[in-house]
């Protein structure tokens, strides 16, 4: 029986995004075998998908993408029909002080996947696709107005973003060279349960909790476009499922904060949720050195994937900051665990 189903890999499915990605695929496609390949770096964690270890159509694989020939014999042992790649180095600060881990994970591990799938898929492409998660940072930076679309020029900023930026012209290199079937999608800032403390959400949270400082790069008048993790992992749903091969689609929730702004709703809200006095929070802001090179304004335009594919977002920004508030509080463990040992040690160099 189990020859018979669609044999599909995630990667990164320990991490972040991936994490969802991999839980909404198990519990609705029971049709397909779900592959996770994590190499479980600091961001991956298997707590993140702890639950799904004792599902029939679910395998876990800890292993790096860096390493070409693991991956290759990893393809020819299981034959996947698909890719969604996730796996990445994401956080752009570590871009800024390692630049090298990134072009080796972000490019090279792309291009030893791609490389993989079409050494498997040699005689024929007829029904198999390989889907690349990409973000909406290998645009560059906007000024007050404006908003990327689908045919923007990349122009990207930062290591990470330059890394991410050649992964997606692999892809497509790979799809106009060899004919592989490719998806890319372009995705903002997204936030929710299981989001590693350095990222700007959690890491505030965290801080929030602990009476720590709130270190606030530059004037904090950098604006990002916000997405709830979930409504992301049913885009690339959608799009995996009904997108159109070769395309690309820029997923968005038409969201645009300041850093100010949202920092301000997110002391507010933990206040009332700690029973602190109101404006207690607000006092642990910090004005801090900017991040280099940091990009000024990010703002999706997913108006295809809303009239191509229906997919819209299913919270607003205040429902979802709420239920990611719930989740950080009432996941204290996961908080604890991740921000133990080695997290110790990037904070103290990050911002001390
Ligand atoms: P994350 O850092 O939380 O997770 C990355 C995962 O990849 C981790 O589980 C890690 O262990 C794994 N990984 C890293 N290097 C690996 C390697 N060499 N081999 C195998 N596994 C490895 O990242 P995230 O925020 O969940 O982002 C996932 C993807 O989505 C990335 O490709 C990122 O560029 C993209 N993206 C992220 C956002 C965002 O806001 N976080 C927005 C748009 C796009
Ligand atoms: O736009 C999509 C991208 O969003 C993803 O591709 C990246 O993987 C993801 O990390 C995210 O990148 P950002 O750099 O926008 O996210 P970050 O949470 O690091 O920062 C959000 C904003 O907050 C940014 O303007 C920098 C600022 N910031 C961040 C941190 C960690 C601070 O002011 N202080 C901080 O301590």
């Amino acid at each position: 029986m189990e020859n018979n189903k669609k044999k599909i890999l995630i990667t990164g499915g320990a991490g972040f995004i991936g994490s969802h990605v991999v839980r909404l695929f198990v519990t609705k496609y029971p049709e397909y075998i779900i592959y996770n390949l994590d190499a479980l770096t600091y961001a991956g964690n298997l707590e993140n998908i702890k639950d799904l270890e004792a599902k029939g159509n679910y395998k876990f694989i800890k292993g790096d993408i860096k390493e070409g020939e693991f991956i290759r014999s990893l393809f020819k042992e299981f034959m996947f029909d698909a890719v969604v790649h996730l796996a990445a180095e994401s956080h752009v600060d570590r871009s800024i002080t390692h630049p090298n881990d990134f072009i080796e994970t972000n490019v090279l591990g792309t291009a030893n996947l791609l490389n993989a799938f079409k050494e498997i898929h040699s005689s024929s492409f007829e029904g198999k696709l390989f889907y690349h998660i990409s973000t909406d940072e290998v645009y560059g930076s906007l000024g007050k107005t404006g908003l990327f679309t689908e045919t923007t020029s990349y122009d990207p900023q930062s290591p990470y973003a330059s890394s991410k930026a050649a992964s997606d012209h692999l892809v497509r290199a790979y799809g106009n060279t060899y004919g592989m079937p490719y998806m890319i999608s372009n995705c903002s800032n997204n936030y929710g349960a299981n989001q590693f403390p350095e990222k700007l959400i959690p890491l505030f949270i965290n801080n929030i909790k602990h009476s720590k400082s709130l270190p606030v790069y530059g004037d904090g008048n950098y604006t990002r476009d916000w997405l709830f993790v979930e409504d992301h992992a049913n885009a690339i749903d959608e799009i995996f499922h009904k997108g159109k091969m070769g395309e690309t689609y820029n997923i968005g929730g038409f969201n645009e904060w300041t850093n100010l702004n949202l920092i301000k709703l997110l002391c507010k809200l933990m206040d009332e949720k700690l029973n602190r006095t109101e404006g207690s929070s607000e006092k642990l802001i910090t004005y801090v050195k900017d991040r280099a090179g940091h990009d000024r304004r990010y703002a999706i335009d997913a108006t295809k994937l809303n009239q191509e594919l229906g997919w819209k977002p299913s919270v607003t920004f205040e429902e979802g900051l709420e239920k990611t508030l719930d989740w950080y509080l009432a996941n204290e463990n996961w908080l604890d665990n991740v921000t133990s040992g080695s997290y110790q040690d990037y904070y103290e160099k990050m911002y001390n």
